[in-house]
């Protein structure tokens, strides 16, 4: 067993690493303050090929393995976890499926524009009704000659007001039950596509959340992703693989807050010595980083799994449950470090412990990961 990372590996964080310290801290908390997309970020994430990290290079992405995408997002959601979603997103839940499943012409027309950060994806399944219960989708694509006909809501969609490209889980045939849904690839700017209300967030607030609606909004056959009736374990194998990113940025906001934290600790003095050498705190920053550590394994042996070609279900949804309950611990003790420092935006962690709460909400709660596993080692 090796734990070492490769060259390449250590070349991806690094430039990750220096990206985010670059672009992406100076106005983190001003774009969190105004809930402002980092428009300009985004733009140079694709430049450095951040956006389609996993995509072959003969479809414009970077043909990099899942390990080398952990480890970029890690070191992005330390800075900015918004930045991480945005990212995560078009990587993960768009651009995997899109590159697996597309027919060649999809892969020309969205895959190529989506890896080179030209465009922005974004992945439209939760609905005002069905959020865990993803099955229950009202939203309808019924035949109708050469186009289905879509028709319905989507809520909570990351990325939901910049992207240029939506992957659309959709009821073809009722009765079927879930084989009857499908997945469709629409543009924005079609006729009876609407952008909804931007959410008004308690974290990741520069990454812009909307709902979007469908009203007979014209989508051409060749715009289905894969067989009929396949759209469901589309998204469900397409929430394996996006479970590992949502964990890699719990793991970077979770690590970012520790840094933070222990930085704190031996500048800051109480008692006439700095607070790192009181065993209070000693025991609070041993702690994060096994934590830590533990949810970094976690998630690397789950990427490592996909990498491998090998079933990651369960590890994924167990490294997305490990990471996402740190984030949150860990942030909340990286607050009671800073004291009322750490109450305040200046210090970063206050932001860092709102934004970790979604890592156990969004792409399954922890109590759906627990039932994946569950069903998992069941079997
Ligand atoms: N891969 C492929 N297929 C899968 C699968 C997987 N991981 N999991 C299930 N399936 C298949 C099953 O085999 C089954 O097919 P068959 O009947 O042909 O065997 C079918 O899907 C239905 O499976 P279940 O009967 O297990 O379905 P269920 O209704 O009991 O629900 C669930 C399963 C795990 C609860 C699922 O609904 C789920 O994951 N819910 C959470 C949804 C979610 O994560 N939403 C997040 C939205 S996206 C988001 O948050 C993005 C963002 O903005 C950042």
């Amino acid at each position: 067993m090796n734990f070492d990372l490769t060259e390449e590996h250590k070349a991806v964080q690094e430039a990750a690493r220096d990206f985010a310290n670059r672009e992406l801290l100076h106005d983190a908390i001003e774009r969190d303050t105004f809930s402002k997309f980092p428009e300009k970020q985004v733009k140079m994430m694709g430049e450095l090929g951040f956006m389609g990290m996993m995509v072959s290079p003969e479809y414009g992405g970077g043909g990099m393995d899942t390990i080398s995408y952990v480890l970029a997002l890690e070191e992005v959601a330390k800075i900015d976890a918004s930045a991480a979603v945005i990212m995560s997103v078009n990587n993960s839940l768009v651009l995997w499926g899109l590159e697996k499943y597309g027919s060649e012409e999809q892969k020309q027309q969205y895959v190529v524009p989506l890896a080179t950060g030209e465009k922005l994806g974004c992945f439209c399944l939760s609905e005002p009704e069905a959020g865990s219960d993803a099955t229950s989708q009202h939203t309808k694509a019924i035949e109708n000659g050469e186009h289905y006909l879509l028709n319905g809501t989507k809520n909570w969609i990351t990325n939901g007001g910049s992207a240029d490209v939506a992957l659309v889980v959709a009821q073809t045939h009722e009765e079927k039950g879930h084989r009857g849904i499908n997945t469709f690839i629409v543009e924005k700017g079609w006729k009876g596509f609407t952008v909804g209300k931007k959410e008004d967030k308690m974290g990741i607030r520069s990454s812009d959340t909307h709902a979007l609606m469908f009203s007979d909004v014209q989508v051409p056959r060749e715009n289905r992703l894969g067989d009929e009736g396949f759209g469901f374990k589309f998204a469900m194998g397409t929430l394996d693989g996006g479970r590992i990113g949502i964990a890699a940025q719990a793991l970077g906001i979770a690590s970012g807050a520790y840094e933070r934290a222990l930085a704190y600790a031996k500048e800051r003095k109480t008692f006439g010595t700095s607070i790192a050498n009181h065993q209070a705190i000693q025991f609070k920053l041993a702690d994060m980083r096994t934590r830590i550590e533990a949810a970094r394994q976690l998630i690397y042996k789950a990427a490592w799994e996909k990498d491998q070609n090998r079933p990651y279900t369960e590890s994924a949804a167990m490294a997305k449950v490990y990471a996402s309950e740190v984030a949150m611990w860990a942030t909340t003790q990286a607050v009671q470090i800073h004291g009322g420092y750490g109450y305040v935006k200046e210090y970063h962690v206050e932001r860092m412990m709102r934004d970790a709460k979604i890592t156990e909400i969004y792409e399954g709660t922890s109590e759906i990961q627990r039932l994946v596993i569950a069903r998992e080692l069941l079997k």
